[in-house]
C-alpha cells in the first residue's frame, strides 16, 4: 500500500440537493476507503468541490432571478452541510469557480495551446435573435432525430441516450421561438491524436476494472473525435486570449481540474508541496458509469497533454446507478429521495450500511428497496450484530459489574474464537483493498454471527467453566468490530468504543489493531446501551409513498 492518497469523488453540480442515488455510488464509497486508508496509516486526502459552471446552473440561476454566483454559493453549502450529515468527511471541499481553480484552468489552457493540441474552428451554432445569445446544449430543446423523443435537449435525449447529432424541430428554451444558425469560433482539443497513448495506458493500469477499460478500449478503436471545449455563454472560465473574449471553458474542461487544483491549495496551504505530494501518491476518481467517458478519456488526454505534469489516475472505482423501487431515479419527476429528508428518519449509520451492503465493484446498477432497506436493518445489523454486542456488553455489565474477568485455560471453542480475532484484519483489509467494500462489510458481519453462535454455545448465563472465556473473548471481539466497523459506520463504532469504555477514539487506532486482544482481564466497561432502534414497517409503507415521492 502506497503511504500517501488523495482521494475524489465526481465532483456534485451546484443545481440542486444531494440524493440516495448521489451517494451511494460515488461519496460513501470514497469516504469508506479514505478512512480504511487512514486507519492504515496512509496520509490520505479526500478532497472534493462543487461543480459550478456549466449551461443548466446559468439556465436554472436566470429562472430563479439570481447570479450564477449566488446561486451556486447556496447549494455549495447546503450540499456540504448534507455530506456532512451523512458522516462524508472531506478534508477540503471546494469549488470549481474558486479563484485558485480558474487561473489554474487557463494556466492548463496555455500550455495545452502553445504545446499544440487546441485549435480553433468557425462552428454553427444555434442563436436565438430574440434573447440575443447563442444556445448550446440545454439552452435548445427539441425532437430527437433517433428515437423521435418530443421535448429534448440539443446535447442529449433522455429518451434513448443518443446524444444528437443535430436536434429535430429546435426552440430557444427560454423564449420557445426557433432560433436562427449564425458562425461563431470555438476552440477544439485534438483527442484524436490521444488515441495510442490512452490505449497504453490502459493497457499498463492493471487497478483499472477490466469490463470498463474493455469498452474504453472500443471507444478509441471506433474513431475519437475532437472536444470542442469552449461556450458563447457569460458563465464559465473565460478563455485567456485576445480575441476570444465572451467565450468561457466548456463544464467539463475545467471541473475535473479542481480535483488538481482543490488538492494544490489544500495541501499548500498545509505546508505540503502539492505537486510533489500528488505525483507520489495514489491518486483515486470514485465515479458513476455515466461519466466513464469523461475520466477515461477527457480527463486523462488532457493530463497526457501537460506531459504528466500531474500524474495519471492509478484508481477510478467505477459503480453503477441506483434506482428506487426499482425504478430509475429522475428528479425532474420528482423519483428520488433526498439525504436530508432520509436522515430525518433514520440515522446515517443506517443507510450506511445499507448501501453499501447492496453495491458491488461494478457497473451494476443497484436498487433501493424499502423492504430490502427494512429487513437488513432488522434483521442483520441489529439481529446480527447489535444483538451480539448488546449481549457480550450486557452480561458483562449484569454478572460481572463490568469489570472484564481472569482467564482461564482455553477450550477448543475459545481457541477458534481467537484465531477469528487474529485474522480479522487480514481477511476484511484485503477486500477493502480490492475496492470490494460490499464484501468486506460482509465478512464482518460473519465475523459478528459467528460470535453469536460461540455466545450461544457457551451459554454463560449458567456460569459454568468458561464463562470467564467467553466473557472475555466476546468483549475483545466487540473491540474488534469496533475498530471494522469504523469505515463503514462511525457513529455507531464510536459509541461502542464509549461502551467499551476504552480511551480517545476509533478513529486514533490503526486497522491491524482490531486483530489483538488490547482489552486485558481487569478493565471496567462504560455504560451499556442498545445501539439500534428497529426500523418499523408501518412507517416504511408511509415512506414508499411519502419520502420516494409519489408517482
Ligand atoms: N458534476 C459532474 C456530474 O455530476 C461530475 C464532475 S466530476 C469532474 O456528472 F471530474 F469533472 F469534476
Ligand atoms: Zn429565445
Amino acid at each position: 500500500m502506497n503511504n500517501k492518497a488523495i482521494i475524489t469523488s465526481a465532483l456534485p453540480y451546484a443545481n440542486g440537493e444531494i440524493h440516495l442515488g448521489h451517494v451511494a455510488s460515488t461519496y460513501l464509497p470514497a469516504d469508506v476507503t479514505t478512512r480504511f486508508l487512514k486507519l492504515n496509516g496512509v496520509e490520505a486526502y479526500y478532497v472534493c468541490a462543487s461543480d459550478d459552471f456549466g449551461t443548466p446552473i446559468l439556465i436554472q440561476s436566470e429562472k430563479e432571478g439570481k447570479t450564477p454566483s449566488e446561486y451556486v454559493a447556496h447549494w455549495n453549502k447546503r450540499d456540504y452541510d448534507d455530506f456532512t450529515a451523512f458522516n462524508i468527511k472531506f478534508d477540503f471541499f471546494y469549488k470549481t469557480s474558486s479563484p485558485e481553480n480558474i487561473a489554474f484552468v487557463q494556466d492548463v489552457f496555455k500550455k495545452l495551446n502553445d504545446s499544440g493540441h487546441i485549435y480553433q474552428k468557425e462552428i454553427i451554432q444555434f442563436y436565438c435573435k430574440n434573447d440575443n445569445k447563442f444556445l448550446p446544449d440545454r439552452y435548445v430543446k427539441g425532437v430527437c432525430p433517433y428515437c423521435m423523443a418530443e421535448d429534448q435537449y440539443s446535447d442529449l435525449c433522455e429518451k434513448c441516450g443518443r446524444v444528437p447529432e443535430e436536434i429535430t424541430d429546435p426552440k430557444c428554451s427560454l423564449c420557445g421561438q426557433p432560433p436562427t444558425k449564425e458562425k461563431t469560433n470555438h476552440y477544439f482539443y485534438r483527442l484524436t491524436t490521444f488515441g495510442n497513448d490512452l490505449s497504453k495506458w490502459l493497457d499498463g493500469n492493471e487497478h483499472l476494472q477490466k469490463d470498463v477499460k474493455k469498452y474504453v478500449q472500443n471507444w478509441i478503436t471506433s474513431g475519437l473525435i475532437d472536444w470542442d471545449i469552449t461556450r458563447d455563454i457569460p458563465w464559465g472560465v473565460p478563455v485567456p486570449l485576445e480575441g476570444a473574449e465572451g467565450k468561457v471553458f466548456y463544464g467539463w474542461f475545467d471541473n475535473h481540474l479542481a480535483y488538481i487544483s482543490t488538492a494544490m491549495k489544500f495541501l499548500d496551504d498545509k505546508g505540503i508541496n502539492g505537486k510533489e505530494f500528488w505525483n507520489s501518491a495514489d491518486i483515486y476518481h470514485f465515479i458513476g458509469k455515466d461519466i466513464v467517458y469523461h475520466h477515461y478519456l477527457f480527463l486523462t488526454s488532457m493530463r497526457l497533454g501537460l506531459q504528466n505534469e500531474y500524474k495519471l489516475p492509478d484508481f477510478i472505482p467505477t459503480r453503477g446507478h441506483l434506482t428506487l423501487q426499482g425504478k430509475k431515479i429522475s428528479k425532474s419527476r420528482n423519483w428520488y429521495i433526498g439525504l436530508k429528508q432520509f436522515l430525518e428518519y433514520y440515522p446515517a449509520d443506517y443507510l450506511r450500511f445499507y448501501l453499501v451492503s447492496i453495491n458491488p465493484y461494478s457497473q451494476d446498477d443497484l436498487n433501493f428497496d424499502w423492504d430490502d432497506f427494512t429487513t437488513r436493518i432488522n434483521s442483520e445489523l441489529i439481529g446480527n450484530l447489535g444483538n451480539f454486542i448488546n449481549r457480550a456488553l450486557g452480561f458483562t455489565k449484569k454478572t460481572f459489574e463490568g469489570i472484564v474477568p481472569e482467564t482461564e485455560k482455553f477450550d477448543e471453542k475459545d481457541s477458534e474464537a481467537e484465531k477469528r480475532i487474529n485474522c480479522l484484519a487480514t481477511d476484511v483489509g484485503s477486500l477493502m483493498e480490492q475496492n470490494h467494500l460490499d464484501r468486506a462489510l460482509k465478512k464482518i458481519m460473519e465475523f459478528s454471527s459467528h460470535f453469536n453462535q460461540y455466545f450461544q454455545h457457551k451459554e454463560p448465563w449458567k456460569k459454568g467453566p468458561g464463562t470467564a472465556n467467553c466473557v472475555f473473548l466476546s468483549v475483545n471481539a466487540t473491540r474488534s468490530l469496533a475498530i471494522a466497523m469504523f469505515p463503514f459506520m462511525p457513529e455507531s463504532s464510536e459509541e461502542i468504543w464509549k461502551q467499551l469504555g476504552l480511551e480517545e477514539t476509533v478513529e486514533n487506532n490503526s486497522w491491524k489493531d482490531m486483530s489483538e486482544m488490547k482489552i486485558h482481564p481487569g478493565h471496567i466497561l462504560g455504560e451499556s446501551a442498545p445501539l439500534f432502534v428497529k426500523v418499523e414497517k408501518t412507517d416504511i409503507e408511509k415512506h414508499k409513498t411519502g419520502l420516494g415521492p409519489a408517482e
